[in-house]
């Protein structure tokens, strides 16, 4: 057993509130199938008798936290960052899909794979629901990455068998048995998930749609990730495609695909019928506001989610995105509460926008208590906050007067800085000691 002695930052799950410790322990040692846990989090002073002779390192000044979930993000399109366009279906054509048709060669995708999974640590994310790209070798470098740094990742390979160009189409039948042959190969393998990935209804023929809704039912645990409603042509031209479906998010329910353990990236352009469906069937929205604000796709409309109910968590949806960074992800997302905000008072406060990126994501994943949460029997991922990491945020820090406001604070003025270590299953990660 090991344990760390900093603040402490943790979360309710019934309340959703955040918990926070000025003076904390975590400990964390193995559960009775040896996997390094936490094996308990609170306040110093209530716990360091329970635990004697356990080695504490103690960190003063430090804010140890859930490692962060990215509920959605595309491995491949970690060099498309930052790639103008008028839009997402010109974005698409003229640099994501000629990039992913890079990934046909098996060696570029292990170097892709390699540098995604530092970014993402490096920026304290330490589980992430990746699109690979439709070939699968992409999926097997992605998940060997992953394997050997002992991380939880989900990822697919994306299917696409109509409306995509030479190099990253797929073929109907083959793609189907490509996708069974990863879920048996890598589904439940250590701390690894698959997730079959739709890459949106118009790349995707009816039978292609089929054939996942059907493996979607054979494999229940298994996850389904893919886009929805994010931008006005590609939803005008969805309902030209399968005009029997009531909507775009129909869809993907009209084929079997919603469900728990689903996640739609975007779910911006809804009506209230679709909120309700994505409410009865459990199904998850990755809300990815610097995408949004980026590729001007539109505004998720948190009012809605909560007025409605419907679970909803923060991604990067990098390449779309613009950044790996999880303070910035949670900043566009404030900007995006404020635009959409009706009442006053509704903006997001800073523990619910953390949630949302920790503990609300495990609960969109149905990993609650598994990842995004510093509470027994958690898995040991967790990170390292330095709020004295600028001198403009150590000297922002040094007047909060209370929690929300050293929360807001790190938000606001945030990036990877900040984040002093990653632990992964108990092991530090950043900096790496290889
Ligand atoms: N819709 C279909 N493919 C994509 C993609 O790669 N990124 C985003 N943001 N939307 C999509
Ligand atoms: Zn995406």
């Amino acid at each position: 057993m090991r344990a760390w002695r900093a603040a402490l930052l943790r979360f309710d799950e019934d309340t959703r509130s955040a918990l926070y410790e000025e003076d904390g322990l975590l400990v964390v040692g193995p559960d009775a199938q040896g996997r390094p846990v936490v094996r308990a989090a609170g306040a110093y002073s209530a716990l360091a008798d329970r635990f004697p002779g356990v080695a504490v390192e103690h960190l003063p000044g430090r804010i140890l936290a859930p490692g962060f979930i990215d509920l959605h993000v595309h491995f491949p399109q970690t060099d498309v960052i930052g790639s103008p366009a008028e839009g997402l279906l010109p974005w698409l054509e003229n640099y994501t899909f000629p990039h992913e048709a890079r990934f046909a060669d098996a060696a570029y995708a292990q170097g892709v794979a390699t540098v995604f999974l530092d970014e993402l640590l490096r920026n304290g994310v330490t589980t992430p629901l990746a699109f690979a790209t439709s070939h699968p070798h992409s999926v097997d470098a992605l998940m060997e990455e992953a394997q050997r740094r002992g991380l939880r990742l989900i990822a697919g390979k994306v299917l696409q068998d109509r409306h995509s160009p030479d190099g990253v189409r797929d073929d109907t039948e083959q793609s189907l048995v490509d996708t069974e042959a990863l879920i048996r190969r890598w589904h439940g393998v250590d701390r690894l998930g698959y997730a079959i990935t739709p890459r949106f209804a118009p790349s995707c023929s009816e039978a292609q749609l089929r054939g996942a809704g059907e493996l979607a039912a054979q494999y229940p645990d298994v996850w389904i990730q893919s886009h929805v409603a994010e931008n006005k042509d590609e939803i005008r031209w969805a309902r030209e495609l399968f005009p029997a479906s009531r909507s775009y998010l129909s869809i993907y329910d009209d084929f079997g695909l919603m469900r728990e353990r689903a996640i739609y990236a975007h779910c911006i352009h809804f009506d209230d019928d679709d909120r309700a469906l994505m409410r009865d069937t459990g199904a998850a929205a990755a809300v990815s506001p610097t995408s949004n604000l980026f590729l001007g796709s539109g505004f998720f409309d948190y009012e809605g989610a909560q007025r409605i109910g419907f679970r909803h968590g923060l991604a990067s949806d990098v390449g779309g995105g613009t950044s790996f960074n999880p303070f910035h992800t949670m900043l566009a997302a404030y900007y995006v509460g404020r635009e959409g905000q009706t009442k006053p008072g509704l903006s997001l406060g800073p523990q619910n926008l953390w949630w949302q990126h920790t503990a609300g994501a495990a609960e969109a994943l149905g990993l609650s208590g598994v990842v995004g949460n510093l509470v027994p029997g958690c898995e040991a991922d967790f990170i390292v906050l330095n709020p004295q990491a600028t001198p403009l945020l150590a000297r922002k820090v040094s007047h909060a007067r209370d929690l929300d406001e050293l929360l807001f604070s790190i938000i606001v003025l945030g990036d990877d800085r900040v984040v002093d270590r990653v632990y992964v299953g108990g092991q530090a990660v950043v900096p790496s000691v290889a």
